[in-house]
């Protein structure tokens, strides 16, 4: 197992960098451009929705066709040149999908195309959801993708990927039919569970160990208009809204219900929130009648398309930020006290370092969550036994020069609540994480032997990202 690469990354760029952007734009088709400093597409290539997750590249390359990334590929390969692979940008990490040499933005990879015999959908990995999300409303179908806007596809389904639709469905690993992969030998490849069992299984959490993906063929299902959206309460009503947040994640089994529920601090004071989604025109009588009898300060409920659902839950974006995963195994009136507690304690704490707010959510899923895909067909999550909940710990700030405080705090805040031994989720971890945690001894040896076969020579281990 190597160490994540992020840090040493940085070492070899400097004139090594320029000479491959232009040994690249020599090479390429005309499907492709390379952008250099200054250049509007340069600046939309680096950036990313974590201020905190980009870095000043050499250049920028927006590969037009698969055949192109194999193009780039080999030549940083030959030059030794590091490089990042970007789709939605939203990693939290510096260095998962941002460099100081090569940036490979995936966004002319746009397609949505969806096939009613098969059921399936091809989706280019330059998307975001809310572009496949409007693709496939017009067909009444859809994906198992992000719950916010602007996530994008590639990194949210090469690391596991939960969705409103996962008490139903699992998660969106769980829904891929094929991967088209421009593999380390500059190869354009489709991977299937028939054709590269292992490949195919450790694709399914090991984001780009593998290559660089182009297409996903996803499984979709009939989708009818759904009911959901957010609201925030008033801190007075906390002991109100845990026993809710309590009986939710207990009681209710209906898998067309989800929820995610906030507990934050920004500007001196608790706030609190709700995601709410229901899988149909209006949620059965029960569900979520305890948080609905809490006055919002404000919210938005309504029945609409998941397309529209999903544009208007935004996030606040531009500003520093680091996430970590707190494996939660269940949601108990202790297990909530003790998250608040500790929001009451880094609250204060990281305001006085500028912390624009600091948020612990609740993310409950069914029993069942992780049966709808066989034990051993993916590399994430190590183990299929039991649910063990994404709880995320997010932090926002302004000030680069905090930046350390800021990770140790998310570190020793998810350490302090989470259950040691547990599946970590790759989309939520930090840098530093081992990656034994995500995938498991088993895991990881499988996916180091066909890391091995893949990419010999390591190309792959010039990008950033958890390393097997
Ligand atoms: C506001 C917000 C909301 C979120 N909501 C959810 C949620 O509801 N559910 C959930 O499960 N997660 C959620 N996440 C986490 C999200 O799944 C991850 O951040 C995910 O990696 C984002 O994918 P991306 O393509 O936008 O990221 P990027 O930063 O572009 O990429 C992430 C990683 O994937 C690699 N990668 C990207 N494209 C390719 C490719 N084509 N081939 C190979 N490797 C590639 C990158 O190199 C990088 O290591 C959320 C994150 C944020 C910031
Ligand atoms: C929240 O409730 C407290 C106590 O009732 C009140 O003082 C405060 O103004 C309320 N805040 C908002 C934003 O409504
Ligand atoms: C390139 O790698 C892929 C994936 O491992 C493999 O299927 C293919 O045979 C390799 N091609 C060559 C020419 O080595």
């Amino acid at each position: 197992m190597l160490p994540t690469a992020t840090l040493l990354l940085g070492l070899a760029g400097s004139a090594l960098g320029f000479n491959a952007c232009q040994l690249i734009a020599n090479k390429v088709s005309s499907a492709t451009d390379v952008y250099y400093p200054g250049s509007s597409s340069y600046v939309a290539d680096n950036e990313h929705y974590a201020t905190s997750s980009s870095q000043a590249s050499k250049c920028s390359v927006e590969p037009g066709s698969a055949e192109d990334v194999g193009i780039i590929l080999a030549i940083v390969g030959k030059t030794k040149t590091p490089f990042g692979v970007k789709g939605g940008g939203h990693a939290t990490n510096q260095g998962f999908s941002s460099t100081t040499g090569v940036q490979i933005a995936m966004t002319r990879f746009i397609e949505v195309t969806y096939d009613s015999a098969t059921q399936t959908a091809v989706i280019g990995a330059g998307n975001i959801w809310d572009d496949v999300y409007e693709v496939l409303n017009a067909q009444s179908v859809n994906v198992l993708g992000g719950r916010v806007t602007g996530v994008g596809v590639a990194g949210f389904t090469l690391g596991g990927g939960y969705s409103y639709l996962s008490n139903q469905y699992g998660l969106a690993i769980d829904n891929v039919v094929a991967y088209e992969l421009v593999a380390p030998n500059a190869t354009v490849v489709t991977v299937t569970e028939e054709n590269d069992p292992d490949l195919f299984f450790s694709l399914k959490g090991g984001f780009n160990n593998y290559g660089i993906v182009t297409r996903f063929t996803l499984k979709t299902y009939p989708q009818g208009s759904v009911w959901g959206g957010v609201a925030s309460y008033n801190a007075s009503y906390i002991s109100v809204f845990n026993a809710a947040a309590v009986k939710f994640c207990s009681e209710v089994t209906d898998p067309k219900a989800a929820m995610v529920m906030t507990y934050a601090y920004a500007s001196g004071q608790v706030s609190l929130a709700t995601q709410m989604f229901y899988d149909g025109p209006t949620p059965p009588d029960g569900i979520f009648d305890d948080f609905l009898a809490i006055p919002a300060l404000a919210q938005d409920f309504t029945t609409r398309s998941y397309f529209d659902l999903i544009g208007s839950t935004t996030f606040p974006t531009g500003l520093r930020t680091v996430y970590n995963h707190i494996p939660t195994l269940e949601y108990s009136e202790s297990t909530i006290e003790d998250m608040i507690n500790e929001l009451n304690f880094w609250g204060p704490t990281l305001s006085a370092h500028g912390a624009t707010s600091v948020t612990y959510a609740v993310e409950p899923f069914l029993p069942g969550l992780l049966t709808h895909a066989p034990a051993g067909s993916s590399a994430y999550p190590g183990s299929r036994d039991h649910t063990v909940f994404p709880s995320i710990v997010g932090l926002q700030w302004v000030s680069q020069s905090e930046d350390d405080v800021f990770l140790d705090a998310a570190r020793q805040t998810a350490e302090k609540l989470g259950v040691a031994g547990e599946s970590i989720y790759p989309n939520y971890a930090i840098y530093d994480a081992p990656v034994v945690d995500m995938y498991g001894e088993e895991g990881v040896k499988r996916m180091e032997a066909t890391r091995e076969r893949v990419d010999p020579y390591g190309v792959m281990l010039l990008t950033g990202g958890f390393k097997v």
